[in-house]
């Protein structure tokens, strides 16, 4: 096989025909002709060929199309774009309204890490990093499928590569690299071990080779898709998708890091979150009504776990309709009351908001038909489906008149002074989740699905007494007479391009629900602009995100809107955050939300991200709980929350829990501005929050798998224990010095799994690493309000030459614009500490003592040493958080 990097061979005449679709006769894959390449025009900075069918159509899955296009162009020194798209252009491709593109700088082709290479017959091409003239990328393996419903593209990998990413998924960080399938189909799923496809669209890969560099392909789709890795005939990774076109970002790395910052170049930076919005959420769905949700704060506060946000699920909606108060359960005039108490005790409120809309007479229905804002199949009736309150309705996020009729939901609805007065927002079931099966003959069938079987409340341990803290008419009515869950007349019987095929295509991807309209919007509906949800399914959880965002900002314009959404598109975590849905409250569950998270924070830019903690469905346990309690203080979101069916886990109900949360919550609260500030450089630059080992160590490929342990930050090694009833943990230390948070002692790590005995329920082994400076305040607090007014101390954590540096950056913490920041590097080298950067937030606060760790100790050599084994020592400041200064110590 030839390739070529310049147009030989060529001298081909262009397509005769630009017709769409070849003639349909159905075929087998292995008789599909590929393409040939002609036209070839090569510009340095882009190239262009046509591409056209190579043979008779194979028709395999829908019907070839004879005429394409190829577009090629160095985008970036490290960026390739390689696009396959229909020469007539009405293939779908994602709007730049939903999915701006990043920009060209039009390098030159010399001037890129990666060239491009292609073979004109059958056209196949290939990725090369030129530094080490490896292969990349290439599609030679098997003949490119572009068809009206299918398209195929495979590239043959290295063997046992490094993958990572193609979520969302619940499966190992590190992909399976054998007769495995990742599916991409937005839905509602429930308890999901692993092996199917779950709430949201990320096809971007990390492909990492250890010394010979990593390097990411993002395919920008939204299609639903099938993408098959497996090593039957050589190693490889095969696209199948439903239709859309071939539109691959190749970016070069070559570190892990370097990646994810070139991806984040072209999905956009991650928001910058409230500063509160990393203090300790509480939620559940099951709270029956607002006194029990008033309990559960009072609660928290006898049991001295700071708690600094209550959520409330659809059990405040009035038979589950969005925009509605319940009036016996969640009165307005209670709610406000909870509210008030909450923002003067400073503390938060947040509630759900479901996509799917109560198709009756109510406001937030009329409004949106009057408005024509739901979406339509293509006879122009409105689609009815069936969610929590019954037969329901879907806002059309591609109408034009949307956005203004979500943001005048909100503006009413949330009104701080007649309305809930919530400080961020949930969004759910907007995959979007659909209780009635394709096709939904009788949506009316499915009644108002309010909880089922109702039961006593599980939170309640008050019943009937004034809860404490609250106002004395702030007193919920004996259990007896108040409604479990407000029924509608008694009952709870809840059960209960032109011419293609939307419904059934011919090719099926492995979607865990089956056909791929089945409990969703279907896939014929007919979007505003034209479109239909076959091709645009994947986008509208983010659609939804977008628009709730702004109509967020529309109702408080100076303030940053926290959105935590269960569906995302790649390029999400530009506008929201995320959490991972409906998990058990099983140690599987517990473990894998460690790939979950990592996925989100580090590979997709979604930072903002967490997962249940005590897990959602099933009963969770006191052990579970206070390991979770830990591993969730690492998570950048970090709330529990609990289905309406399983035991009640909030924090307060064991002792054990008690102490291990409050452990957890504080040591959080004390290192809050060191993630604020990773969250902080993130948004500026890509350069992830949450570090997988490997990307810290890319040369030690012992690092590739794992994803029970992670870096909080850049800097601190969080180890949680994983099983069940043991307080002994096996993990791995890279070859590097390593300081155990709590005691200080210093480890040398030798690359190799160490065994940690005697980890209590109560801690967590956390690790700094060496050649790191943490700025942590010298105390916590029950609110991140008053966290805020802490001074701050420093650990000072040299590596081998006795040097280390660090970061802290201040701001207001809520403000969308920050007139005044500051972004303060410490650097420490051999006894002087070096405190530099910009001071224009204003503040008094100063960092009251600075603690080097490994000061003149001794190197322990390798393993983990148990006894005290470094020296620290202690410096008394105070050191002005305004200005620049350097300290002898
Ligand atoms: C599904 C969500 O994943 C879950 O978190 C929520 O409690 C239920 N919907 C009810 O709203």
């Amino acid at each position: 096989m030839r390739f070529s990097t310049v147009p030989v061979l060529l001298g081909l005449a262009g397509p005769a025909c630009a017709s769409a679709l070849a003639r349909r006769q159905a075929g087998s894959l292995q008789s599909c002709p590929g393409y040939e390449a002609s036209n070839v025009k090569d510009e340095g900075a882009k190239l262009t060929a046509d591409l056209s069918l190579a043979g008779e159509a194979c028709n395999a899955y829908g019907e070839d199309l004879t005429s394409l296009k190829l577009e090629v162009e160095y985008q970036t020194e490290n960026r390739l774009h390689v696009k396959i798209y229909d020469a007539d252009e009405q293939v779908y491709q994602v709007p730049e309204s939903v999915f701006p593109r990043p920009g060209s700088d039009d390098c030159e082709a010399e001037e890129s890490a990666l060239a491009f290479q292609w073979m004109e017959k059958p056209f196949s091409f290939r990725v090369v990093r030129k530094s080490t003239n490896e292969t990349l990328f290439d599609t030679s393996a098997a003949s490119l499928v572009f068809e009206s419903q299918y398209l195929r593209l495979r590239t043959s990998l290295p063997d046992a590569p490094h993958l990572y990413g193609l979520g969302e998924h619940t499966d190992p960080f590190q992909l399976n690299t054998t007769n495995y399938t990742r599916t991409m189909w937005n839905r509602d799923a429930y308890g999901v071990p692993g092996g199917t496809n779950l709430y949201g669209h990320h096809p971007i890969y990390f492909d990492h080779r250890g010394s010979s560099g990593t390097h990411g392909v993002f395919l920008l789709s939204s299609n639903g898709m099938d993408i098959k890795i497996d090593n039957t005939d050589g190693q490889f990774l095969e696209y199948n998708t439903l239709g859309g076109v071939l539109d691959f970002y190749f970016i070069a790395g070559p570190t892990p890091k370097d990646v994810a910052v070139q991806y984040s170049e072209i999905v956009g930076k991650p928001a910058m979150q409230p500063y509160w919005g990393f203090g300790f959420h509480q939620c559940r769905y099951g709270y029956q009504d607002v006194y029990a949700v008033a309990e559960v704060v009072a609660n928290y506060s006898a049991a001295g776990i700071p708690l600094e946000t209550m959520w409330t699920d659809i059990d405040y909606m009035e038979l589950r309709r969005v925009f509605t108060l319940d009036p016996e359960r969640f009165p307005l005039e209670k709610v406000r009351e909870l509210v008030n108490y909450l923002h003067e005790h400073q503390q938060h409120y947040v509630v759900m908001v479901d996509p799917a809309t109560w198709r009756g007479d109510y406001e937030a229905y009329n409004e949106g038909v009057s408005r024509d804002i739901f979406s339509k199949l293509p006879n122009g009736t409105i689609y009815v489906g069936a969610v929590w309150p019954g037969p329901t309705v879907f806002p059309d996020w591609f109408h034009p008149s949307t956005q203004g009729y979500w943001d005048d939901q909100f503006l009413k609805f949330f009104d701080a002074d007649t309305g809930v007065d919530i400080d961020a927002l949930w969004i759910d079931m907007n995959e979007a989740a659909n209780f009635c099966p394709y096709p939904c003959a009788d949506p009316d069938a499915f009644a108002n699905k309010s909880g089922n079987p109702p039961k006593p409340p599980p939170v309640r341990n008050n019943s009937g007494r004034p809860i404490p803290g609250f106002p004395g008419d702030f007193q919920p009515p004996p259990t007896s007479q108040r409604l479990l869950v407000r029924q509608e007349n008694g009952t709870d019987n809840w059960l209960g391009l032109p011419g293609r095929d939307l419904i059934n295509p011919e090719y099926k991807i492995q979607n865990a629900a089956g056909s791929i309209s089945n409990l969703t919007a279907p896939a014929d509906i007919l979007n505003y602009d034209g479109t239909h949800q076959y091709d645009t399914h994947n986008l509208y959880g983010s659609m939804m995100s977008i628009a709730s965002r702004q109509a967020l900002l529309a109702r408080r314009p100076e303030r940053r809107p926290l959105v935590i959404t269960r569906s995302t598109y790649a390029g999400a975590g530009s506008h929201v955050g995320k959490w991972l849905g409906d998990n058990l409250s099983t140690w599987h569950h517990y473990k894998n939300s460690i790939s979950g998270i990592l996925q989100f924070a580090s590979i997709f830019q979604v930072p903002m991200v967490g997962a249940d903690v005590c897990g959602f469905g099933d009963n969770t346990t006191a052990t579970l709980c206070s390991r979770w309690a830990w591993l969730g203080a690492f998570y950048p979101f970090f709330r529990n929350h609990n289905g309406f069916d399983s035991i009640a886990q909030e924090f307060y109900l064991w002792p054990e829990v008690i102490e291990a949360s409050k452990n957890a919550i504080d040591t959080r609260y004390r290192l809050i501005d060191y993630i604020y500030t990773a969250l902080h450089k993130q948004s500026e630059t890509g350069l992830p929050l949450l570090n997988p080992l490997f990307f810290h160590y890319p040369e030690d490929l012992n690092t590739a798998p794992i994803d029970l342990q992670f870096f909080f930050g850049d800097d601190l090694l969080v180890s949680p224990v994983t099983e069940e009833n043991s307080t002994d943990v096996s993990i791995y230390l890279p070859k590097d010095t390593f300081y155990d948070f709590f005691t200080h002692e210093k480890v040398e790590g030798a690359g190799s799994f160490v065994n940690l005995t005697g980890v209590a329920f109560t801690t967590m082994p956390l690790h700094i690493r060496g050649g790191s400076i943490i700025p942590l305040r010298a105390e916590s607090a029950n609110t991140t309000t008053e966290v805020r007014k802490k001074d701050f101390v420093l650990l000072v954590a040299v590596n081998a030459t006795n040097q280390a540096s660090g970061a802290l950056y201040l701001d207001e913490g809520d403000a969308v614009e920050q007139p005044e920041t500051s972004m303060i590097n410490f650097s420490y080298d051999n006894g002087k500490l070096s405190v530099e950067g910009t001071f224009g937030y204003k503040t008094d606060l100063v960092i009251k003592s600075v603690t080097v760790l490994g000061a003149n100790a001794n190197s322990t050599g390798g393993g983990y040493q148990t006894e005290e084994s470094a020296a620290s020592k202690s410096f008394d400041g105070p050191i002005s958080l305004s200005e620049a200064s350097s300290h002898t110590l």
